[in-house]
C-alpha cells in the first residue's frame, strides 16, 4: 500500500494587512483542502513529480523549492540522493492565499523524511519549509510554514517566534471565492499609500485591528463562537476602511450572515479572493455553503479544533 503524506492549507482569520505593520495575526489550517505526496522507486536519481503541474523536478533545479527543501533536507541528514519518485498532488488552489505552497513543501518534506528513515519535529518540518519559501518567495513572514508544518492555529507577530495555541472547541468554517483574482502585492501597496496620506486615521484602525486580533485569540481558546463571529465581523468592516474590501466580498459576506452566520470576512489580501463565514454548527455550514453556491460562488467548507 502507498504511504501517502499530507499536509493542509491555511487562512488567516484575523489581522491580515495590520500584520505588516507589526501588529498581530491568526491563521487556522484549513484541514479539509491538503496536498498529498507519495514515494516509489525512482529512476536513477531523486524526481518530484508535481503531478497537478505535469512538471518533474529533479534535484539540480535550484529555483525550485522541493529541489531546495530536499537539497537542505539531505545536507543535514548527511545523505546521498537516493533512487527515489516523490509523487506531489494538491487539492489547494494556488495563489490564492491559502498556503498552496507552504502545503505543497511540508507534504514533500514529510514524503522524503520517512523514506530517508529521519524523524523530524514539527519545527524542523516548519523550519525546512521556511527556507524553501524564502529561496523561492523572497521574505515570507514565517506564518504560512508554521500553521500548515504544526497544522494548529497559530498567533503570529513579525520578527517573533509564531506562537501556535488550542482551540476551545470545534468551529465550522466556511470559504467563498470571489472568483476575482488579486494581488496581495497591489493591495498592500494601496495601503501603504493611504498610511502615507493619513498615518493618524490608518494606524488607529491598526491599533483596532489589534485588540480584534488578540480578542480573537482568547475567544478561540475559549470556544466562545458568538464572540469569534462578532470579531470577524468588526475585522471585516476594518478592512473595508483600510481599504481592501470589494463589492464581490460584500456580497458574500451579505449570503453568509443572511444563511446565519455567525460572522464573516474578508480573507488575506482582500480587493477581491476569499472570504470566509463562521457557522454555528455543522448544519449551518452546509447551509452556508449552499446559499453560496446558488448564489454563483465557489464555497469550501472546513472545520478546525476539537470539541
Ligand atoms: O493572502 P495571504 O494569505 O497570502 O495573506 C496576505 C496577508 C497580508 O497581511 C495582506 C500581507 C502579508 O504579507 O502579511
Amino acid at each position: 500500500m502507498k504511504n501517502s503524506f499530507s499536509a493542509p492549507g491555511k487562512i488567516i482569520l484575523f489581522g491580515e494587512h495590520a500584520v505588516v505593520y507589526g501588529k498581530p495575526a491568526i491563521a487556522i489550517p484549513v484541514s479539509g483542502m491538503r496536498a498529498s505526496a507519495w514515494s516509489e522507486p525512482g529512476e536513477g536519481k531523486l524526481t518530484i513529480n508535481a503531478l497537478d503541474l505535469n512538471q518533474k523536478i529533479s534535484l539540480e533545479n535550484k529555483t525550485s523549492q522541493f529541489s531546495v527543501l530536499a537539497q537542505t533536507l539531505l545536507s543535514k541528514t548527511k545523505q546521498s540522493e537516493p533512487n527515489l519518485t516523490i509523487n506531489l498532488t494538491s487539492k489547494l488552489p494556488q495563489g490564492s492565499g491559502m498556503g498552496s505552497s507552504a502545503a505543497t513543501s511540508t507534504a514533500v518534506c514529510k514524503a522524503l523524511s520517512n523514506y530517508l528513515g529521519v524523524d523530524l519535529e514539527k519545527n524542523q518540518i516548519s523550519e525546512l519549509v521556511f527556507d524553501a519559501e524564502k529561496i523561492v518567495h523572497g521574505t515570507p513572514s514565517g506564518i504560512d510554514n508554521t500553521v500548515v508544518a504544526y497544522e494548529s492555529p497559530v498567533y503570529f507577530v513579525k520578527g517573533q517566534e509564531p506562537v501556535t495555541f488550542d482551540s476551545g472547541r470545534t468551529f465550522y468554517l466556511v470559504i467563498g471565492d470571489t472568483g476575482i483574482e488579486s494581488s496581495t502585492k497591489e493591495t498592500v501597496g494601496n495601503v501603504r499609500d493611504l498610511l502615507d496620506k493619513d498615518p493618524n486615521l490608518m494606524n488607529g484602525y491598526f491599533d483596532e485591528i489589534e485588540n480584534v486580533t488578540m480578542g480573537g485569540k482568547k475567544a478561540i481558546e475559549d470556544g466562545d463562537k458568538e464572540a469569534v463571529g462578532e470579531l470577524m465581523n468588526k475585522n471585516h468592516e476594518l478592512l473595508n476602511k483600510i481599504g481592501v474590501g470589494h463589492r464581490e466580498l460584500e456580497k458574500l459576506v451579505d449570503v453568509s450572515l443572511d444563511a446565519g452566520a455567525l460572522g464573516a470576512k474578508l480573507t488575506g489580501g482582500g480587493g477581491g479572493g476569499n472570504m470566509v463565514a463562521l457557522a454555528d454548527s455543522a448544519k449551518e455550514q452546509k447551509e452556508i455553503c449552499e446559499k453560496i453556491t446558488e448564489a454563483g460562488y465557489r464555497a469550501y467548507q472546513t472545520t478546525f479544533g476539537e470539541d
